[in-house]
């Protein structure tokens, strides 16, 4: 900045908007600065003076200096007055503002509109209006009681959530934890990062189901992971087809997805036989382990002998209550605890203590097992209405090729369509009559692997079963005859 700042002739125009005194003003020094008429280190004319001159009062030059100052655009020197910060000149060129516009951002006209599916049959929403609003609103108010913390909570905070999910681990999934062991992340995705790094997965091989779960395959690839794909059958993830060379492998043992195969126990020990061999890290996604219609719970890998040591835990919220809150857990062998810790100590990657809080004061009243009692019982009828709707049109069902999967368990079925079918193509004809049911396209690295559309249930009221079963029937039939 020049010793002795440069007093500048400086006449202004102000812009002709709707806009505040002050805003106007300093919009008008900005354009200055812009246009080469003040550079970094002139001084601004004394607020007295630049008033008279505008024929404005003085107040509203003083509010446009402080502007200017507060946004770096200028700063007050004792002795010297206001004078044009160094960096001016670039942030004018690059258009900054001195302030947020009061005028709404117009909406660009290149926005998409695309209406709302009538009927939104796409996976992962489970149906929040079943949330008891009065249990919401309680965890919630303790939540907002408690001190805010100073600091963000870190992969050793969250006390209090970490407790409330070690009980219901034990309760809901038979898993046996310590709080401490317990590790708070943002999302599924997010847990794999951390496992990624943690285990040095990058460069090395991990075995994935294949179709799998579109977000795990690319948070691992982004981790710098060789996923190799492993096909799936109608009891899930085939041990037989893991190698001594994956360091990982990604499997939905709960309800496999996209194709809904629950693993049965035998193939569960098997699995975690091979894994103790080989030295292989099972990452276990237990997105919807908590939903199962009509069938006997099977034991989560983690709760079979040698799960403890070798199976990287993850559960989430985003079924259980909605993806809305980004909550999810994850329960890493001993052995990989520490570097859990370090590694999200280093992606600084964290969730929200607030709802950490609310979250562990439904889980603790009791409000979401209440709450699991009460969307198990809904998503039940849903799903045995949707399922009945189905099966009740010969014309579709009859078809070779064509059977429902996966409806024991979790939100979602799939009704499996013959291996010649365009199911993305299907699943965009329905969007148009305003059933939103994505096909299975990208779930799929194979492009020959299987077809069929995700029906997700959750949302769909009984009521409503038979028009999309009827619409589903009709768009199926009309394609698969051409
Ligand atoms: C297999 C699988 N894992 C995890 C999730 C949810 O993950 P998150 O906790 O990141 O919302 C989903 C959501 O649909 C899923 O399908």
């Amino acid at each position: 900045m020049a010793r002795h700042p440069r007093d500048v002739q400086l006449t202004l125009t102000l812009p002709p908007t709707g806009a505040a005194l002050r805003h106007r003003i300093a919009e008008a020094i900005i354009d200055a600065i812009r246009l080469g008429r003040l550079h970094p280190g002139d001084a601004l004319p004394p607020t007295r003076a630049l008033a008279a001159e505008l024929g404005v009062a003085r107040a509203g030059v003083v509010e446009a200096y402080d502007e200017l100052c507060a946004a770096g655009y200028a700063c007050a020197r004792p002795g010297s007055g206001t004078l044009i910060a160094p960096g001016a000149d670039a942030a004018a060129a690059a258009g900054a503002g001195s302030h947020v516009s009061d005028r709404p951002t117009p909406v660009p006209d290149t926005e998409p509109t695309t209406a709302a599916p009538t009927w939104d049959l796409t996976p992962g929403c489970p149906d929040t209006g079943l949330i008891s609003p009065d249990d919401w609103r309680r965890a919630w108010r303790t939540a907002a009681a408690a001190p805010i913390h100073p600091r963000s909570a870190g992969p050793t905070g969250h006390p209090e959530l970490r407790h409330a999910l070690a009980v219901h681990l034990r309760r809901t999934r038979g898993i046996l934890a310590h709080p401490d062991e317990l590790v708070l992340v943002p999302g599924v995705d997010s847990a794999l990062r951390t496992l990624a790094a943690a285990a040095d997965l990058a460069g090395r091989d991990i075995a994935f189901e294949e179709p799998g779960y579109r977000n795990a395959r690319r948070a691992l690839e982004m981790s710098g992971a060789r996923l190799r794909p492993v096909g799936i059958d109608a009891d899930g993830l085939d041990p037989a087809a893991l190698r001594d060379t994956d360091a990982a492998v990604y499997c939905t043992p709960a309800h496999q997805y996209p194709l809904g195969a629950r693993m049965p126990v035998t193939r569960r020990a098997d699995l975690l036989a091979r894994a103790a061999e080989s030295g292989t890290l099972i990452i276990e996604d237990d997105y919807d382990g908590e939903f199962r219609y009509d069938v006997s719970a099977l034991p989560a890998l983690r709760s079979v002998e040698g799960g403890r040591e070798h199976v990287a835990y993850i559960g989430t919220a985003s079924k259980i209550i909605s993806p809305s809150i980004r909550l999810a857990w994850l329960l890493p062998p001993p052995a990989l605890l520490q570097r859990v810790h370090d590694a999200l100590r280093r992606t600084g990657e964290n969730c929200c203590g607030v709802t950490g809080l609310a979250l562990a004061h439904f889980i603790e009243s009791g409000a979401l097992t209440r709450h699991l009692a009460r969307a198990s019982r809904t998503y039940s009828a849903r799903r045995a209405a949707l399922v009945d709707a189905l099966r009740s049109r010969p014309a579709l069902m009859d078809r070779p090729g064509i059977h429902l999967a996966g409806i024991e368990a979790g939100l979602h079925m799939v009704l499996r369509l013959p291996d010649r079918a365009d199911d993305d193509a299907i699943a965009a004809e329905l969007g148009t009559r305003g059933i939103a049911v994505p096909g299975l396209g990208p779930y799929r690295t194979d492009a020959a692997g299987p077809r069929g559309l995700m029906c997700g249930y959750a949302q769909l009221p009984e009521s409503q079963a038979d028009a999309v079963a009827g619409a589903i029937a009709d768009v199926v039939g009309r394609h698969l005859d051409r």
